[in-house]
């Protein structure tokens, strides 16, 4: 079904034979920008994804997420009929790119997951024509790309393969989208070429690399990020076993000091993709990438170490404790993967009552009013540092405050 042609929508006298691309997974976190981005290009885009009522968001004019500067593309491109909707391979864009953006989980051992690809394959391929560009854009397990050109070939059918990985940081693509550099590999010199054609259309620079290093490329940068994190959580955790306040050591650390100005704060190091990443890279190496597995040590570990530093200092057991943040990260709506949860259920079994509060998160129940957490709790934990807490005071009560963030709080750290 067509989803444009469905509703008497801004978007209706664009059917997706006009499209001139197809994003399938077009309705997820890295899908939307990704369309915005070429909708305001003045591409007419087939935003393609399983999920209905994402889609139905999206024709009504509202994003299903926080994505900044989204609303007004948005708007923008249903007002210039640049979009198209459609659920159902059998309407997937038989004219110009395919790029596919859909989620690559690891399975409950960590390992990639290639038959969501393959699925996800095999239901578009009898719609796609040969000679058509098929893009991947979700991270991928190292070799995927190969292996996706192969299994096409094995099947009789020649389209132009590439894989060209998204490096946007979530909730910021749009602004990200302009600025980043664009990693574009492709199986053959058509497909590179083709690949790099169109991601100039919205990037401000190309590198242009075999397959293969672009798959590690992309493991690498968020390896990399989450080894970083794993580092300062370390770091955190030694000079408080010494008694010692890492915030002053951060700062002498930083302070006009060009080489560790790359150095994050401490804080609970989650989300989707970089341990998801991490693991797929430690999947790669036979589990001998030592450095992966110890950042995923340190940082899942964070929490419990710091449920048990509570412990030794206060009664738990009487204590309502409120956790601030249940996002995965600052200023999103986004719970995926969130250590704020492994929070509450590690604390669930120590204190009295946990109480949670987020000011973006919609899809959690159990959230209540800040004012609400902040006067039951006798005790408050910053676990996602939103901007809108950096200010306030808390009445007094104490907040553990691993990221250094709060400016007027009675912290404990
Ligand atoms: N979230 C990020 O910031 C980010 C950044 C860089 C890379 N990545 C990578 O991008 C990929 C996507 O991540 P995401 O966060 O956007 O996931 P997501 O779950 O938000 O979006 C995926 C979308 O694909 C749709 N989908 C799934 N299977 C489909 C199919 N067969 N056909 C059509 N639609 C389908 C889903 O309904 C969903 O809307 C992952 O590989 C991730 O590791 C994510």
């Amino acid at each position: 079904m067509n989803y444009a042609g469905a509703k008497p929508a801004a978007a209706t006298s664009v059917g997706v034979g006009d499209a001139d691309l197809t994003v399938v997974g077009g309705g997820g976190h890295v899908g939307i920008p990704l369309v915005l981005a070429f909708a305001e290009a003045g591409f007419r885009v087939n935003v393609h994804d399983l999920n209905r009522g994402v889609l139905e968001t999206l024709q009504s004019g509202r994003l299903p997420f926080i994505e900044l500067g989204g609303e007004a593309l948005l708007a923008k491109a249903l007002g210039q009929q640049r979009l198209v909707f459609t659920t159902s391979p059998a309407e997937i864009s038989r004219r110009g790119p395919v790029i596919i953006t859909i989620g690559t989980p690891t399975d409950e051992f960590f390992n990639p997951v290639r038959k969501v690809v393959q699925d996800c394959i095999d239901a578009l391929l009898p719609h796609l024509l040969d000679g058509q560009l098929l893009v991947l854009r979700s991270t991928v397990f190292p070799g995927t790309t190969e292996w996706l050109h192969d299994y096409l070939r094995r099947r009789g059918r020649d389209l132009k393969v590439a894989f060209c990985p998204e490096r946007v940081v979530q909730g910021q693509g749009i602004k990200e989208l302009k600025e980043t550099p664009q990693i574009v590999s492709g199986i053959t010199p058509a497909a590179e070429a083709e690949a790099a054609k169109l991601f100039s259309a919205i990037a401000p620079e190309l590198v242009v690399v075999a397959p293969r290093e672009a798959e590690f490329a992309k493991l690498f940068n968020n390896a990399y990020r989450y080894i970083e994190f794993a580092a300062a959580n370390q770091f955190y955790q030694i000079a408080k076993s010494a008694g010692v306040d890492y915030r002053r050591v951060y700062d002498a650390m930083k302070r006009n000091y060009p080489r560790a100005r790359s150095v994050p704060s401490p804080g609970l190091a989650a989300g989707p993709c970089l341990v998801k990443d991490t693991m797929q890279l430690a999947a790669f190496a036979q589990n001998q990438f030592s450095l992966g597995n110890a950042a995923m040590l340190v940082n899942e570990g964070l929490v419990l170490h710091l449920c048990d530093d509570l412990r030794r200092r206060y009664d738990l057991s009487r204590m309502t404790v409120g956790l601030l943040g249940m996002a995965f990260k600052a200023d999103i709506d986004d719970t995926r993967a969130s250590l704020s949860y492994k929070f509450k259920k590690a604390l669930a079994g120590l204190v009295e009552s946990v109480l949670t509060t987020d000011p973006f998160v919609t899809t959690d129940p159990d959230l209540l009013p800040l004012d609400d957490v902040i006067g039951r709790s006798d005790l408050l934990i910053l676990c996602a540092p939103h901007s809108l807490y950096r200010e306030l005071d808390f009445g007094g009560k104490p907040v553990l405050d691993v990221w250094g963030f709060l400016r007027k709080a009675n912290v404990i750290s």
